[in-house]
């Protein structure tokens, strides 16, 4: 059989999978935050750009993030982007690698008044400046001043907003958009260079092979490893196990958040700038427990702090409810035209998922997992570290990523709120640029190594026609259940040897998966398979790095070792994944203990208290 592009389809298992072939000087995979502000800033700059989802761009999972983007610009009080460096050094557990958090903060508002000059729908002051609001951990003065009111809100839908701007941009710059397309595995060279991604357009079920000079992967994170989160169904890594896949590694997986507000039960998201314009946590004695915590900051501590604190209330009886199993967060207190105008979202979701007025009633809260600081290793211009001879400080040709799925490291142990929307368009907006300065337009493409496609197609098709014992949904669950107990909010040697022996365990009857429908078109069962397969690779990595690091750092809490290790620990962990055996095999690779420029002094390592 013949392919679009007229050469002969793969066969697989006797079977021909005809193949539609694209070719592109750059291919994003992903389309929230992070991928439309790179596919924007290729398309700007001239490149032949094709951006592919799994989703229609406007609900990839940044929609769902509320509170805002963190940017120093001063328009509610005094605020510089050292003092966000150094909130974000401090709360990171001196894991951030220092010259790109310089990187990061220094560029924010400059990508934040990018954003608003593009449309976005900013809340306002008075005076017509873009609003921002306290959050978690992001301080005045070097951490010795009261909070900062440093993150930028579109009332509690930033994400949503961000989303629509950018989408808009993209297409007015002539990007080409594949939307519900969902990409199988990268096409590698024998010589570890990236050639692009293959995929499987699921509405009608044909193969597509994407070449590209560049290949961007903006796939967000696994949330959904686990029980509880606040992640949608579709933050199942998908770029992070390509990665595996391909043999590289990825970095400090075991750093997983707990944010200290999911909705008890459904796990939905109650932004915390709800405790930013004055929200409060209780326990069951009406205590405002945070105080005891963090005198300094109480409710405004940084989120692993936070979940902390709330699951200590619970594991000594003083959760509330009749299993005493969660915590009460209160707004009633607030001025009802504040909650319609700054949190109309959480108003109304509140309403839905706790079926609380949250004007009289509080709401019902607990930790929930949240973000990924983990991911693929990335140098500040969204380059995949780590080419195939291991060294750090190379990069693998033709691979980047960014957004939740890459490792910059600017979050290392612990991410502080309205960091991640920032790190999608500074970073975001960085590769469009570095792809831009390596990427030859003229350059013709490559001939494509014999075979790159097959390991897309072998695994399709295995998982297509799988006719083991177990469906798909049973695996799932059992996964997400061990990850749930064995690698939480707080952790011990026992707890997660047992989880890496479970999940191990798991990984191997993985084999038995039975699917029922053999198509290719709208397949959910094939494709919610492909998703769990990515899923228990990263689950098998986070909780064998997790059960590797023996110190605590930001959300990583061992309750066996208490305390952070600066001299044995403050180091990023790699991960490779064996998928022939199912081991996870450990590496390391140095913190950035240094800043990019001398306009900032390298923040010294202390011990961190709100
Ligand atoms: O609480 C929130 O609004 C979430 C923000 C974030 O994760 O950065």
């Amino acid at each position: 059989m013949a392919t679009a592009n007229g050469s002969a389809a793969p066969s697989i298992n006797g079977k021909a999978y005809p193949i539609v072939d694209h070719k592109y000087d750059v291919v994003v995979v992903g389309a929230g935050g992070a991928g439309l502000r790179a596919t924007l800033g290729c398309a700007q700059a001239g490149l032949k750009t094709a951006c592919i989802s799994k989703v229609f761009p406007t609900r990839s999972h940044t929609v769902a993030a509320q509170g805002g983007v963190a940017a120093s610009l001063a328009n509610m009080g005094p605020d510089t982007w050292q003092w966000h460096m150094f909130d974000t050094v401090k709360g990171s557990d001196w894991l951030g690698d220092q010259d790109a958090i310089e990187y990061l903060c220094r560029n924010a508002p400059e990508a934040v008044y990018e954003l608003e000059h593009f449309g976005g729908p900013f809340s306002r002051t008075e005076d017509g400046r873009i609003y921002q609001r306290p959050f978690g951990g992001m301080t005045t003065e070097f951490g010795e001043g009261p909070p900062a009111q440093r993150t930028c809100a579109a009332a509690d839908r930033t994400g949503h907003a961000m989303l629509h701007t950018l989408y808009g941009q993209s297409l007015r710059h002539s990007a080409e958009f594949f939307i519900e397309y969902f990409a199988l595995d990268l096409m590698m060279g024998p010589d570890g260079t990236c050639h692009g991604v293959m995929a499987l357009n699921m509405e009608d079920g044909t193969i597509h092979r994407f070449q590209a000079k560049k290949t961007v992967l903006a796939t967000g994170g696994y949330g959904r490893a686990y029980f509880s989160c606040t992640s949608a169904h579709t933050c199942t890594g998908d770029g992070n196990a390509m990665v595996l896949r391909a043999g590289l590694p990825l970095e400090d997986m075991e750093f997983v958040q707990f944010h200290p507000t999911g909705i008890y039960g459904a796990g939905v998201l109650i932004t915390e700038g709800s405790r930013g314009e004055g929200g409060y946590l209780t326990n069951s004695q009406g205590e405002r427990f945070m105080e005891r915590y963090a005198p300094h900051a109480k409710d405004l501590a940084s989120r692993d702090v936070v979940s902390r604190s709330m699951t200590i209330e619970i594991r000594e009886g003083r959760g509330v409810g009749k299993d005493k199993d969660h915590i009460f967060l209160h707004l009633d207190h607030l001025d009802p035209k504040i909650l319609a105008e700054r949190l109309p979202g959480i108003t109304e979701s509140a309403k839905i998922f706790a079926g609380v007025d949250l004007r009289r009633q509080p709401i019902p809260v607990i930790p929930t997992v949240h973000y990924n600081m983990g991911g693929i290793p990335t140098n500040y211009q969204g380059e995949a570290r780590l080419a195939r001879g291991g060294d750090p400080n190379t990069f693998v040709p033709g691979l980047m990523a960014i957004g939740e799925a890459a490792s910059v490291s600017v979050h290392g142990a612990n991410r502080l709120g309205s960091n991640s929307l920032i790190d999608l368009v500074v970073f975001g907006r960085a590769a469009g640029m570095r792809a831009a300065e390596t990427t030859d337009k003229s350059a013709a493409l490559p001939s494509l190594p014999k075979d790159v496609a097959d390991l897309a197609l072998s695994r399709l098709d295995r998982f297509r026609h799988a006719k083991g014992g177990t469906p798909t949904s049973a695996l799932r669950l059992k996964m997400q259940r061990i990850m749930q107990t064995n690698c939480a909010v707080f952790r011990d040697g026992p707890i997660l040897k047992e989880g890496v022996q479970k999940i191990g365990e798991l990984w191997k009857e993985s084999e038995d998966v039975r699917i029922s429908d053999r198509s290719l078109i709208w397949n959910s069962d094939l494709i919610e398979t492909l998703e769990y397969d990515n899923l228990i690779g990263q689950a098998a990595v986070t909780v064998t790095a997790a059960e590797n690091r023996q110190e605590s750092r930001g959300a990583h809490a061992r309750e066996d070792f208490t305390k952070r290790d600066d001299q044995n620990w403050m180091k990023h962990t790699l991960t490779w994944a064996d998928y022939a055996t199912k081991t996870v095999r450990i590496e390391y690779r140095p913190v950035h203990t240094y800043t990019m420029t001398d306009e900032v002094k390298y923040v010294e390592p202390k011990a961190r208290s709100y």
